[in-house]
């Protein structure tokens, strides 16, 4: 390949591997750090959008599926499992194909957008729909990969933090330094612990001179780090984050607390407001997960907790056509226009 090199490359000395792993890449990482000139006005700081949904299967996952597969393959693993709300099971499922592995997938049974489960058929997952919500599904693959021979890839895996804390790394190396305020959807809070853990170590090793505030949000009815409690029931039109029991609880907490940051609920009005006016006035389309860390970065611009000037990094985390349904939402029909230019311009309101 030619170009960017995929993030295993790109950060060789930052990611352990086993000696003479063969690198299983789509050359993801690299992704734009576009400037936000809309939510600039409406909040009073700089906005930049961490593009994750540029990835090869469009989202941040592959990140972490590139090292869990290249860690898995080389130390002789022929199999790989994982629970996901879709995004997770297309990147390891496009990873292992590259691998020539085998891929299983648990997921919530009508609860996946249909762009992810249309990746997970054509990238050869053997795909189980669980009668369940992601929480069991993570149950089932953790007890699945303790008895029989095959990888676990989902985020309690360490090997994926590796890989997805280099979207941290790119930031701060666009940037010359580190934002003030880095904005991010919260699910398993596999993200929040890797982008806190790449910040860390360019502080740390002194290539910036310090940390952001991590603020981290998840959708009001699937909240439990908010409330201190896992949720049982939990309930969004953001099905990515529709997670009620996170496995990397207490790496989101420590992100938080050390980062000086916050972790707040969104409703599933704000996040499709702020979905809505990504796709509008800024010309990002990403899932309705994603969005949640712009209605975060809105509601605490507004409500004071976002400092006026502050250099703020929203990472929107997955590719709008993951799920054309919720685009559609509410779109009536679009009659057809007759081949006629007076029509056209009628339809138009030009005439
Ligand atoms: N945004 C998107 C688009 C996601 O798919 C996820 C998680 C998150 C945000 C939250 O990240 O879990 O690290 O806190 N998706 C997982 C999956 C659960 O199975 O695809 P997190």
């Amino acid at each position: 390949g030619a170009g960017w090199p995929g993030v295993i490359n790109a950060y060789a000395d930052r990611i352990a591997l086993p000696e003479g792993a063969e690198v299983i890449t789509l050359h993801e990482g690299g992704t734009p750090l576009v400037e936000a000139p809309h939510l600039a006005e409406l909040t009073g700081c700089r906005v930049l959008l961490k593009v994750e949904g540029a990835n090869p299967t469009g989202s941040f996952k592959d990140r972490g599926l590139t090292v869990a597969i290249t860690h898995a393959r080389a130390t002789g693993s022929k199999a790989v499992i994982c629970a996901s709300t879709g995004n997770t099971s297309a990147s390891a499922a496009a990873y292992a194909a590259r691998a020539g592995m085998t891929s299983a997938v648990l997921v919530p049974s009508g609860k996946i957008a249909l762009g992810k489960l249309a990746q997970a058929v054509m990238y050869g997952a053997r795909i189980l729909q669980v009668d369940g919500n992601f929480d069991d599904c993570l149950e089932l693959a953790r007890k699945t990969a303790a008895d029989h021979p095959v990888t676990l890839v989902n985020s309690v895996n360490p090997v994926r933090i590796e890989g997805q804390k280099t979207a941290a790394f790119e930031i701060c190396d666009v940037l010359g330094r580190a934002p003030d305020v880095h904005c991010l959807p919260v699910g398993n809070a596999g993200n929040i612990t890797a982008y806190w853990k790449g910040y860390r170590e360019y502080a740390e090793d002194g290539v910036v001179a310090g940390t952001p505030r991590m603020f981290g949000f998840q959708a009001a009815g699937a909240a439990p780090l908010v409330h201190g409690a896992p949720v049982s029931h939990p309930e969004t039109v953001a099905t990515a984050i529709r997670i009620g029991s996170p496995a990397s609880w207490a790496g989101a907490i420590a992100a938080r607390d050390e980062s000086d940051g916050l972790i707040a609920a969104v409703t599933d009005e704000q996040i499709l407001a702020a979905y809505r006016l990504l796709a509008a006035r800024e010309g990002v389309f990403v899932e309705p997960g994603s969005a949640a860390s712009v209605a975060g970065l809105l509601a605490t611009a507004r409500d004071g907790r976002l400092p006026a000037g502050s250099l703020v990094v929203c990472t929107v985390t997955g590719h709008g056509l993951k799920d054309p349904d919720t685009a559609l939402l509410g779109l009536g029909e679009l009659a057809p226009v007759p081949v006629d230019p007076g029509a056209v311009a009628a339809a138009l309101e030009l005439a």
